[in-house]
């Protein structure tokens, strides 16, 4: 049997720290109520130069060194982004590029927040059906170009950042991809979409979003795909050692974990500091947990995530 085994984690953040208060004076809010609902104190804002394709590019090259391996290695490349560089090509093409690879393939994939938890997936099926051996899987984004900077309910709560794992093929391993959920739901669309689009507007178009609506469903949603990967794999969450959930607010993380009966001290939270960076967080938490020591080699890892279309998914990992 073949498995998708983890060789490495990386990650990459803009260079400027955008703190609550910062948002004081820009629309009307205070670090109180950002931090009360939500759990973020600050996010990074990309600056000039800095885009979804020079973050992806970067986490990329940290997780290729944390992995011990060389770029030309890669044979797949997927991106989960909402925010590409450009609306075509795909971005991933575009950090294939910048890395130096001219073999192999890479494409996109855009399930918003959800984004990486697809990607991963989609990678582990590739490996495991023999059309590649080594894979790059990012998630990256730059939210902040598409807020409206005058809306104090998404302006606040958005940032941006990129992370990305190093999987192999491998045969035999009891490492790697164990299960996965995914689903999706277009009767919420409205919910948390961007209005504009090439094929409607014709222009990008800015963040829109009923937060209320999204939590009513997210806690459920988020357990229901938890609990039928575990059941896949037959797991519990007894034999989780790390709970790796999208990043979006730490009221809906605990809620979760509350409902999954996760031990709290089990739980990598960052949303703190990266706020919600949609595709990018999941793989922002592992590469900040593997970098710090806690996720180590043998651990059992769950992540998932929940977000525009509705869409939601979770995946178990062997690390
Ligand atoms: O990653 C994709 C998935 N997205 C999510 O998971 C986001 C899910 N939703 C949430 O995280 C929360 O619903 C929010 C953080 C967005 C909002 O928290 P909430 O506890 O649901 O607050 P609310 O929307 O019910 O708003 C409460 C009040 C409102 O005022 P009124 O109507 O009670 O007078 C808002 O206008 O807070 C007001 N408000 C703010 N006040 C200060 C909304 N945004 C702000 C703000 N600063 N930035």
């Amino acid at each position: 049997m073949i498995r998708s085994v983890v060789l490495g984690a990386g990650a990459a953040l803009p260079a400027r720290i955008m703190r609550n208060a910062d948002f004081e004076g820009v629309v009307e809010t205070s670090d109180e109520w950002i931090a009360q609902r939500t759990g973020i104190r600050e996010r990074r804002i990309a600056g000039e130069g800095e885009t979804t394709a020079s973050l992806g590019e970067a986490a990329a090259r940290a997780a290729l060194a944390n992995a011990g391996v060389d770029a030309s290695s890669i044979d797949l490349i997927v991106l989960a982004t909402s925010t590409p560089n450009n609306t075509f090509p795909a971005t991933a093409v575009e950090i294939q590029q910048r890395l130096g690879i001219s073999s192999g393939f890479a494409f996109d994939i855009q399930a918003v927040c959800t984004g990486f938890v697809y990607a991963l997936t989609t990678a582990d099926l590739y490996l495991r059906g023999g059309q590649a051996k080594r894979a790059l899987v990012i998630g990256a984004e730059t939210f902040s170009r598409i807020l409206d900077w005058t809306d104090r309910t998404t302006c606040v709560l958005f940032g941006d950042g990129a992370g990305a794992l190093v999987l192999e093929a491998q045969e035999g391993s009891e490492r790697g991809v164990l299960s996965a959920s995914l689903r999706s739901d277009g009767s919420h669309k409205h919910k948390l979409y961007v209005d504009g689009g090439p094929s409607t507007t014709g222009t990008v178009g800015m963040l829109r979003m009923e937060g209320r609506e999204v939590f009513k469903h997210a806690v459920g949603m988020i357990a229901d795909v938890v609990v039928d990967a575990f059941a896949k794999a037959g797991k519990t969450a007894a034999d989780l050692d790390w709970f790796v959930p999208h990043q979006a607010n730490k009221r809906i993380i605990d809620a979760s974990a509350k409902k999954l009966e996760i031990d709290p001290a089990k739980i990598v939270v960052t949303v703190d500091h990266h706020g919600n960076t949609s595709a990018a967080s999941v793989p922002l938490a592992l590469a900040e947990a593997v970098a710090d020591g806690r996720i180590k080699r043998g651990d059992l890892v769950m992540v998932e995530a929940m977000g525009g279309g509705f869409t939601w998914g979770a995946a178990l990992l062997r690390w």
